[in-house]
């Protein structure tokens, strides 16, 4: 348990600080100074927004990880009080920080994967909104995880939900009586859309997702219901229940994050509004509940709340990564790294959202499975399966031109 010390505050680092769950965080600690202080705060290559963080969160340190040494932008980074790095390794380095009590994993993509991993090594608190990293190396990180002892909690809000609805036991949560865990989707925006038309959809349709606010990469993930299929995944190492036990279930108000079902036949679920700064508050102030800055829930104001099947013919992405999970060793590395090639070739314009499952399914069969038994094992793979990814994207575009 995190406890706040005699000295003071809580050192948070948050990494992909200028992102959309970067802001959420942000505003969360804002409404808690004596209990948080910021101790930095990363970006890619968003250096005048990072800045503007900076300036008005008082961070200590600043990584632009995207960019080489310019002492002009580092002077401008010292004005505000804050020691400006570069470079991706500098990443791991305020990661695994002595000053750094807690770190929000919030890069987006498998770029996140080595500075969580360096933040689950040091030992610290880890609140995971970066799914792709445990995809990808679910075995490695929840072993660096139990060895350094550190604490994991989740950000994602089924599974932030599920952890609350689960037993606790020992030091953690336990799966006594669970029969099996249900994960709320809520459809996208193409849930009704004809099927003819999804070859046609923009990526600007893909990400204005009908409940949530997101960066782009989540939203197109959510519209394909691959986000879905990384979840399972992610349940699955977090929570270690087989994936059969898992299920997806669609429900368009997003009300309902997830539920849990008991032997008995009871079924406890979390509800709240869908606002990320209520999973973010959770896990900062785990055990304690902290003022998140949503709004109450008004059951009578949302009058009906509704389930259904999802529809495999429309979402396709979802048995893929079923079936990854399967495969086990690096095939969910491989599932991750061509849908992220898949998709950022969709927001460019270069390949048709539904080209986006086949791509997919084609790097899954051209790149054997492999034991992933350590982070090269991994990268090696997500290496391999981003070059035929992108082949199968570059002939797509060409017969399509
Ligand atoms: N948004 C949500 O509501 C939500 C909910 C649940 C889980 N998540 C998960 O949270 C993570 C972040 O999602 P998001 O929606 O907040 O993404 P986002 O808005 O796109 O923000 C991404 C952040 O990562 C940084 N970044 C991008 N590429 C990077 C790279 N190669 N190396 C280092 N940093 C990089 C960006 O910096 P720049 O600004 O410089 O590009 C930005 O700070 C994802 O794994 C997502 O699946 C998000």
């Amino acid at each position: 348990m995190l406890r706040q010390g005699p000295a003071g505050a809580l050192g948070i680092v948050v990494l992909g600080a200028t992102g959309s769950i970067g802001a959420s965080t942000l505003d969360v600690l804002a409404r808690h100074p004596q209990r948080y202080r910021v101790e930095a705060l990363t970006a890619h290559d968003s250096a005048e927004s990072l800045l503007a963080l900076c300036r008005r969160h008082g961070a200590r340190r600043a990584v632009l990880s995207g960019m080489a040494e310019e002492a002009t932008l580092r002077a401008r980074f010292a004005e505000a009080g804050c020691e400006l790095l570069f470079g991706s390794e500098a990443l791991a380095q305020v990661a695994a920080a002595a000053e750094a009590d807690a770190v929000m994993a919030a890069i987006v993509g498998a770029a996140g994967l080595q500075a969580t991993l360096a933040a689950a090594r040091a030992g610290k608190r880890v609140l995971l909104a970066n799914k792709e990293a445990l995809v990808m190396a679910g075995p490695l990180f929840m072993r660096a995880v139990r060895e350094a002892r550190a604490e994991l909690l989740p950000i994602d809000s089924e599974h932030n939900a599920v952890f609350q609805c689960l037993p606790r036991g020992g030091t953690g949560v336990t799966l006594e009586g669970v029969r099996r865990i249900q994960l709320t989707a809520s459809g996208g925006p193409f849930r009704q859309t004809p099927v003819e038309r999804l070859a046609h959809v923009t990526p600007d349709e893909a990400c204005a997702h009908p409940n949530w606010v997101m960066g782009r990469k989540i939203s197109v993930d959510s519209a394909t219901m691959m986000n879905k299929g990384l979840e399972v995944i992610e349940a699955h190492w977090l929570f270690g229940v087989p994936a059969e036990r898992i299920g997806v279930v669609i429900h368009p108000q997003s009300v309902v994050h997830s539920l849990v079902e008991y032997a008995d036949g009871s079924v406890i679920a979390q509800l709240s509004h869908p606002d990320m700064r209520i999973p973010i508050a959770h896990a900062l102030g785990f055990p304690q509940r902290i003022e998140s800055g949503a709004r109450p829930l008004d059951l009578c104001a949302l009058g009906l709340l509704s389930f259904e099947q999802p529809d495999g013919a429309r979402f396709p992405c979802l048995a893929l990564a079923y079936a990854a999970q399967r495969a086990g060793g690096t095939a969910p590395a491989v599932l991750n790294a061509a849908n992220e090639v898949a998709v950022a070739a969709f927001l460019a314009g270069r390949l048709r959202f539904t080209a986006i499952a086949p791509v997919i399914e084609e790097s899954l069969a051209r790149v054997a499975a492999r034991a992933a038994r350590s982070l090269e094992d991994v990268l090696e793979a997500d290496l391999q399966a981003r070059r035929v990814a992108g082949a199968l994207v570059a002939q797509r575009s060409e017969q399509a031109a």
